[in-house]
């Protein structure tokens, strides 16, 4: 168990393609730990092997309340996706930092768990986004490519979100769309 180094933008490793895990070996086991770690540390809902400087398709994701998690991903495959969201999303390896970005509202992906046993998970809402973030990540890819508008810091992102709470209830109150 150990916090590792948060590999942050800008480092050539987080725009590497990862490779696929043949085997859980004891030294993977100790890294998914760690990633648990370094994510739970860093208040991280979900966290990819490349960003701790790994270059395998590991991810591991705790978005909180649903049953199922924490979850352990191992060579995910994106089955399916639907729908549409728009929110706010950050990233451990863009630190301080958050951006719009249009994501689907489910997503159902193949993986494999620690006992490299196949299953399937879906997800909606929180967990829909985080699938699509982290699995992003194996093939080098992080969200600011898809950030609509400019990435915000935590300040700026709490003004805009007010200002679309305000700007919601007055529309409820004149009652337009
Ligand atoms: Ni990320």
């Amino acid at each position: 168990m150990a916090i590792r180094k948060i590999r942050e933008i800008g480092d050539p490793i987080l725009t590497k393609v990862c490779k696929p895990v043949k085997e859980v070996t004891p030294r993977i086991t100790e890294l998914i730990d760690d990633m648990f770690d370094t994510m739970y540390d860093a208040n991280g809902v979900g966290h990819a092997a490349p960003q701790v400087g790994i270059l395998k398709r590991i991810v591991v994701i705790d978005c909180g309340d649903e049953e199922e998690q924490p979850i352990v991903l191992i060579n995910p495959e994106m089955l399916e996706t639907r729908g549409e969201q728009c929110g706010l999303e950050g990233c451990l390896s863009v630190p301080g930092k958050s951006g719009e970005v249009r994501r689907p509202a489910y997503a159902k992906v193949k993986a494999y768990n620690e006992d490299m046993e196949e299953f399937i998970i879906e997800g909606e809402d929180l967990l829909a986004r985080a699938l699509c973030h982290e699995l992003d990540h194996l093939d080098g890819h992080m969200y600011t490519e898809l950030v609509e508008g400019p990435l915000m810091t935590s300040e700026e992102a709490a003004e805009l979100m007010e200002k679309r709470e305000m700007e919601k209830a007055a529309q409820e109150e004149t009652g337009e769309e």
